[in-house]
């Protein structure tokens, strides 16, 4: 394809293409093609716009991960405030609510829109000229954090919508992670030894306030867009519903659920029917969201304080029950934390029988005061596991035992606290909350040292699970997992095991054998060194490249690393440290398990590719200031109009380079456009 005309056009269908099957399958939930024809289409087009990177624009859909990390999140005004709701609590209150607006306007208000209430993260995104420009979180409501380029990397959120669309406009929704989203997350964090998202609406908020926006990429968020904030120009429309299904025309995406109600009653029913089915919900709503849908009547209504009147979030009732605390147990982590748990007088709570919940350390039991022996509120906030809210203290007897967790494992024998299954000394190391169990080959910790190393996001050998590790660890066929890669000399005594016949031990030597080729940082996490997620660990492959370089890497250079702190470099430090850490990685390598990778390519900056060449003088900064600002995001500054120049940035009175770029035909764009490239990143 050597004309550049025709390059345009088939990177112009690409890119159409590939936002309809964004669209089919982010927004509907309903592809048309399979994955692998998806991911074809995007390498070619990303082949295309690498060879011809004048092509490339901030808008393609190759672009939405990749944008390097921010120091801090500017500020964005909202040109209108984003309000708060009022809330009901019962079928009372939401009747007091109705008679009010019922009264100022002097007739029964009967026209409704009923929504979920959606526990995430409310965001207004501003289009300009059909494209994505602006992402903010609501912050105290008149200002936010601007966080366009992690929304950009949020599949459902369009970065174009069609061209009769006003030329300016806000739409607000809220972000959300999806339960099973929010479960993989956990489940990946707890192999780390990463601390847990409390729940769905904190992992939304904790991906979406990320300064790397890689980081938000790799967290499966979405979004319910649920009201046009405003529009300069656009057709005229008089019910919120119609404002929902004219986003939805524009490609936004819209809660199937919400419904148009016709009478109070029907407010009330749709709150109970998902009272009793909100178990069922691919997201954690605390309730529902009723608005008034003609607009002119929300206007007539108008807001008090920071809430409108026109609109009342109506919860659904917390999913709580009481029981009694029989006793605190303790379990001891893959990183030899020593965890305390709840064990409950079994009871049910919305549907499901709890008998254990979290406790999350002894500092948390002290502060809210529960007692071995209390009764106490057990909470399932949704998708979490139940925790202990607190305790009933008008229950109390005066039999309840305050929990210590060091008494709670002494060993009479040896006169010290010890480590619950290997009798090793327990240690607190300065300023963590965690007691720890002090013996790096404890077998607690080895066996899930073994299980994380096999895991999926780490080394990925199938077969390897809970159950096997566990057999093998116990039959002293492995100890640690350098010993994975000598069991191929021990065939005999493999085929010996319960369940295991030629062909199961074959398929997982092989795979064993398989996972000498991991990529990097599925190493880096496999080696289990603590606060080290997958996260951290892609990072860490990217800046060093082998286990060796991490290794030597002096605490200052670690640190020096964007997210991360003293906590994570010491880790670093201390788990290279350990002599039989080392010798570990010597038998891996020994082995043939690759320790090291070449460096990848930079990952695709916004501006990557992309001369720019100025002219004239601009408000926004200095010529100095604006090139500093396209080198960081990944482009180039040039001094003249050539062939390979991509932009010519026209600013007041213009020089003789604008006479030569129309010449050449150089795209020539204005300072507004060129801070649209920027992503108003200035
Ligand atoms: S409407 C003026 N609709 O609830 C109306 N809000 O306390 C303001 N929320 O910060 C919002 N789902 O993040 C609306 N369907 C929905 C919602 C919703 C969740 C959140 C929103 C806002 C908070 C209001």
């Amino acid at each position: 394809m050597a004309e550049p005309e025709e390059t345009r056009k088939r990177i112009a269908r690409l890119r159409a293409e590939i936002n309809h099957h964004n669209y089919r399958y982010h927004v509907l939930d309903s592809p048309e093609i399979s994955d692998a024809e998806y991911d074809s289409l995007m390498r070619e087009l990303k082949q295309l716009e690498e060879r011809y990177p004048r092509f490339l624009t901030p808008d393609s859909p190759t672009q939405r991960v990749g944008a390097e990390p921010l120091e801090a999140f500017g500020v964005v005004e909202h040109p209108l405030p984003l309000l708060s709701l009022g809330n009901a609590f019962s079928s009372d209150e939401l009747l007091a609510w109705h008679s009010r607006i019922s009264r100022l306007l002097g007739q029964d208000s009967s026209d409704f829109v009923g929504e979920h209430k959606i526990d995430g993260l409310a965001v207004a995104l501003t289009y300009v000229d059909g494209r994505f420009v602006t992402g903010a979180t609501r912050g105290d409501g008149l200002r936010g954090e601007d966080i366009t380029q992690n929304l950009r990397t949020i599949r459902s959120v369009p970065l174009a919508v069609p061209k009769d669309a006003p030329p300016r406009f806000e739409v607000r929704g809220e972000v959300f992670l999806p339960i099973d989203g929010f479960h993989k997350l956990n489940q990946e964090r707890e192999k780390e030894g990463s601390p847990l998202f409390a729940n769905p609406r904190n992992a939304a908020a904790g991906s979406v306030r990320q300064l790397d926006p890689r980081i938000t990429a790799r967290r499966p968020l979405d979004i319910y867009v649920y009201m046009l904030g405003y529009a300069e120009g656009g057709a005229p429309l008089t019910t919120h519903w119609e404002a929902l299904e004219y986003l939805k025309s524009l490609g936004f995406k819209i809660n199937p659920n919400n419904r148009r109600l016709s009478g109070i009653e029907q407010v009330a029913e749709y709150h109970q029917t998902w009272v009793e089915k909100r178990e069922e919900l691919r997201y954690e709503a605390d309730g529902i969201v009723v608005k008034v849908n003609r607009l002119e009547i929300q206007q007539r209504l108008g807001d008090v304080g920071r809430e409108p009147r026109w609109a009342i979030a109506y919860k659904f009732p917390a999913v709580q029950g009481t029981t009694k605390l029989t006793d605190i147990g303790i379990s001891v982590g893959r990183t030899g934390t020593l965890n305390p748990y709840a064990i409950l007088e079994p009871v049910s709570v919305g549907g499901v029988t709890i008998s254990q919940a979290a406790l999350h350390n002894e500092v948390d039991i002290r502060r809210k005061d529960i007692r071995i022996g209390d009764t106490v509120i057990i909470q399932r906030a949704g998708e979490v596991i139940p925790e202990v809210v607190g305790p009933v203290i008008s229950k109390r007897t005066g039999k309840e035992k305050e929990f210590n967790l060091l008494e709670k494992v002494y060993d009479k024998e040896k006169s010290r606290p010890a480590c619950p299954i290997c009798g090793s000394e327990v240690l607190r190391p300065e300023g963590e909350v965690m007691y720890y169990c002090s013996n790096a080959a404890c077998p607690a910790q080895a066996q899930q040292r073994i299980e994380l190393f096999a895991s999926r996001g780490a080394m990925d050998i199938r077969g390897i699970g809970e159950n096997l590790s566990a057999t093998l660890f116990e039959k002293g066929l492995i100890k640690d997992v350098a010993d994975l890669y000598d069991l191929k000399n021990r065939k005999e005594q493999l085929l010996g095991l319960d369940k295991m016949g030629e062909k199961s031990v074959d398929n997982m030597l092989d795979a064993i054998d398989r996972s000498k080729n991991r990529p990097l940082a599925r190493v880096i996490l496999a080696l289990g060194i603590r606060h080290i997620g997958g996260e951290t660990a892609e990072l860490l492959a990217g800046e060093f490249h082998s286990v060796d370089a991490l290794a030597e890497a002096s605490r200052e250079r670690l640190i020096s690393i964007d997210t991360v702190g003293p906590k994570i470099a010491d880790s670093i430090i201390g788990f290279f440290h350990q002599e039989t850490n080392r010798n570990i990685i010597r038998r891996l390598r020994e082995a043939g398990v690759k320790l090291e990778e070449k460096p990848a390519k930079v990952e695709a900056m916004p501006l990557a590719g992309m001369e720019f060449v100025l002219t004239g003088t601009l408000d926004a900064f200095s010529r100095q200031e604006a090139e500093e600002k396209i080198k960081d995001l990944g482009g180039t500054a040039g001094s003249s109009v050539t062939r390979k120049t991509t932009y010519l940035v026209v600013g007041a009175a213009p020089g003789s380079k604008l006479d030569r770029a129309r010449s050449l035909g150089t795209r020539i764009i204005n300072e507004t456009e060129f801070l649209q490239l920027l992503n108003q990143k200035v």
